[in-house]
């Protein structure tokens, strides 16, 4: 059932609070090295604006613990910089989130205006879901919108609390979350086939909720990364120095045996005698990895039968890179899995924030059907589950 869109609010002339995920990556200066999320949050923002609403945006970024004397590199100061480019007007930033300086700042905003308040995690209360916490921050606007598709896993109080503080009239979701859960109603209901999951990264049991949930949904499940490893060690192969998962090779047998044909594994490796990225590298051709070499990439021959996979699906899931893709040498696998993701004429999704910085690292981001702002979201609701964030935003009547 569609939820209530921030289209179906009375905006007019009232203030807005919008949970946004501004979680972004930054450099060790602070800056913000990938501003994806802050993007994807402007068409409803802008909504907001042109709808005659003042914009009160409330956010996380990092893990700070709600002490003062270490909380300070998480401030939102950059981002309030970065969002007011963006929207090509000035954006207000409060010291604090409900203290003294948000209220002020928020009891003067006129409609067109934006605040952006201090980091929502500096306060104990956000993570407790504290009630009272939640009607401070809920007191500073009239309607709230959900558009922090990246935090919708989370009970935190300004993901739950705060919207139960309003009437269901004056609650919505933004335009982001409408659009991703849609994309992943969709994979999980009536998806285009044949189906296909590509699944990379390091470790299967980050994995084992998605695999058991989209098994008897996907045609293939495609396997690289580091969790190849862990397959193979548990059929027996060798796996040289490469990461496995010693503790879940019991696990892996229940995955190959679940799974049967529709998983794949690599049909050849580039292997790198250390992680080092000027380390020599070789191609095998098979299921055993050598003493003395690790399991670094997918190999050709895989690149291009999982390319080939790819391109003829009717619907591509893609989480996690095939390989060490932050090091040049060890890319290829990566980069073929995107630019094949690229080619398909299927719907082509890309989840997790890793696989979201290889899309955009190989300019393929704008290419595919759609690259989620979820990590733990995306891979969540990849596993079937629901989230209290979205049950307490009414429906659409
Ligand atoms: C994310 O980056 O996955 C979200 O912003 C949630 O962050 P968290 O894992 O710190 O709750």
């Amino acid at each position: 059932m569609a939820k209530r869109t921030i289209a179906d609010l009375n905006l007019k002339g009232r203030k807005c609070l919008i949970r946004v995920d501004f979680n972004v990556p930054q450099g060790k200066d602070g800056s913000i090295s990938d501003d994806r999320r802050i993007r994807a949050a402007l068409p409803t923002i802008r909504h907001a604006l042109k709808e005659g609403a003042a914009v009160i945006l409330v956010s996380h970024l990092g893990r700070p613990t709600g002490d003062p004397a270490t909380d300070g590199p998480f401030t939102l100061a950059p981002v309030a910089t970065r969002l007011g480019e963006l929207l090509g007007q000035p954006v207000v930033h409060a010291s604090d989130t409900v203290g003294p300086d948000a209220q002020a700042k928020a009891a003067a905003l006129k409609p067109g205006d934006v605040l952006l308040l201090e980091n929502v995690r500096f306060n104990k209360g956000e993570k407790k879901g504290d009630a009272a916490f939640a009607a401070a921050l809920a007191g500073l606007a009239d309607c709230y919108v959900n558009d922090a598709f990246g935090t919708c896993h989370r009970d935190e109080a300004s993901m739950v609390a705060v919207p139960e503080c309003k009437s269901p009239g004056d609650r919505a979701i933004g335009f982001l979350v409408a659009k991703e859960v849609e994309i992943l109603d969709k994979l999980l209901g009536h998806p285009a086939k044949p189906m296909i999951a590509v699944m990379g990264g390091a470790k299967v049991s980050d994995k084992i909720g998605v695999i058991t949930n989209l098994l008897p949904k996907i045609d293939a499940l495609l396997v690289g990364g580091a969790m190849t490893y862990t397959f193979l060690k548990a059929q027996g192969h060798s796996t040289g120095g490469s990461r496995v998962e010693a503790d879940k090779l019991d696990l892996a047998r229940q995955i190959l045996e679940a799974a049967g044909p529709k998983l794949r594994l690599p049909l050849d490796h580039l292997v790198s005698k250390s992680l080092d990225p000027t380390s020599e590298t070789m191609v095998v051709e098979g299921s055993d990895i050598p003493d003395g070499w690790i399991g670094i990439d997918i190999g050709p021959k895989t690149i291009a039968a999982y390319g080939e996979a790819v391109r003829n699906a009717g619907t591509v899931i893609w989480n996690g890179p095939m390989g060490k893709f932050e090091d040049e040498p060890f890319r290829k696998g990566t980069a073929g899995v995107a630019a094949a993701m690229a080619e398909s004429k299927g719907i082509t999704v890309v989840g997790g924030g890793e696989t979201a910085e290889a899309a955009e690292l190989f300019g393929v981001a704008e290419k595919v059907s759609h690259v989620s702002t979820g990590g733990g979201a995306f891979l969540e609701s990849l596993e079937g589950k629901t989230f209290n964030s979205l049950k307490v935003i009414p429906d659409l009547n």
